[in-house]
């Protein structure tokens, strides 16, 4: 019912894009030497750590690194549940670097780190849902990482095999609307095959669904609170279905940032 919802307070990490550019191209979104506009990018970040801030969740900052221009998707890094870090081993070799400083922040916080043995990019793809977390392939993360993070988490992992190139991470297509007593999700159906849509259908039969022009639009690249959903202006349809759910759409404009195919919860990885 609408304005019943609850929200959950967060605690966010975040990376300042200072140093963000689209130098390499390694997802149908990047054009390898596209101009970004650095300080609109930075703008429109600010915008997000505000807008989180303003509905009390609590919002962490790792240094941004020169010559990693897309270290400001925080998500990729690691996934955290019970305050247990398993971190990131990238695919493209341009991002590797990304992962070290990213564990320095969390053993200066005293986490300890664990390393994947294989690629794993983080809340890239993997959601944690509740009872258990939804886990992307197809892409980047790769299935031996699934078992990792079932073996290191001791929370079943569920598979999920993405077939579209614009949505190359499960975080493209798919976000939690809540992980507490109700679990619910919103996705965009066509970026997953077969298999995996009739998996996400039963588990999930009361979905919010969404289009291919909002998945587009990284409508699907959400960031919920259990009542208010962090969202892309552009995703109008979803924000309309949303809405009707109850749930609060908060839109973020982050198009400079889209060029290098993120959005914001490419830009937020949350602290469990
Ligand atoms: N350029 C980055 C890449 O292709 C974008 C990552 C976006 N992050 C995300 N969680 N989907 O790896």
């Amino acid at each position: 019912m609408p304005g019943s919802r609850e929200p959950r307070r967060r605690r966010f990490l975040v990376c300042e894009p200072r140093h963000f550019a689209v130098r390499y191209a390694i997802n149908p979104w990047m054009e390898t030497g596209r101009p970004v506009d650095v300080l609109r990018a930075l703008d429109q970040w600010q915008a997000l750590v505000d807008a989180y801030r303003a509905h009390g969740h609590t919002v962490e900052r790792v240094p941004p690194v020169a010559g990693l221009p897309d270290m400001v998707f925080a998500a990729n890094a690691a996934v955290v549940v019970g305050g247990r870090v398993f971190g990131s081993l990238f695919l493209a070799p341009e991002r590797r670097a990304e992962s070290l400083p990213y564990e320095a922040w969390f053993k200066a916080q005293g986490y300890e780190v664990q390393h994947p043995e294989s690629v794993c990019e983080g809340e890239g793809d993997l959601v944690p849902a509740g009872r258990w977390i939804l886990a992307g392939t197809g892409f980047r993360t790769t299935v031996a990482a699934h078992r990792e993070v079932q073996e290191f988490f001791g929370v079943p992992v569920i598979g999920l095999t993405l077939v579209d190139p614009f949505f190359y991470h499960l975080d493209t297509a798919l976000f939690t609307l809540d992980d507490g007593t109700t679990e619910n999700i919103a996705y965009y159906p066509g970026a997953f095959s077969p298999g995996s849509r009739e998996v996400l259908a039963r588990l999930y039969p009361d979905a919010v669904l969404a289009t291919r022009e909002d998945a587009l639009a990284f409508g699907l690249n959400s960031v919920s609170d259990g009542r208010h959903v962090f969202i892309s202006p552009r995703a109008t349809a979803l924000a309309g279905r949303l809405a009707a759910r109850g749930y609060v759409p908060v839109p973020v404009d982050l198009s400079e940032l889209h060029k290098a195919g993120g959005g914001i919860k490419c830009c937020t990885q949350e602290i469990r």
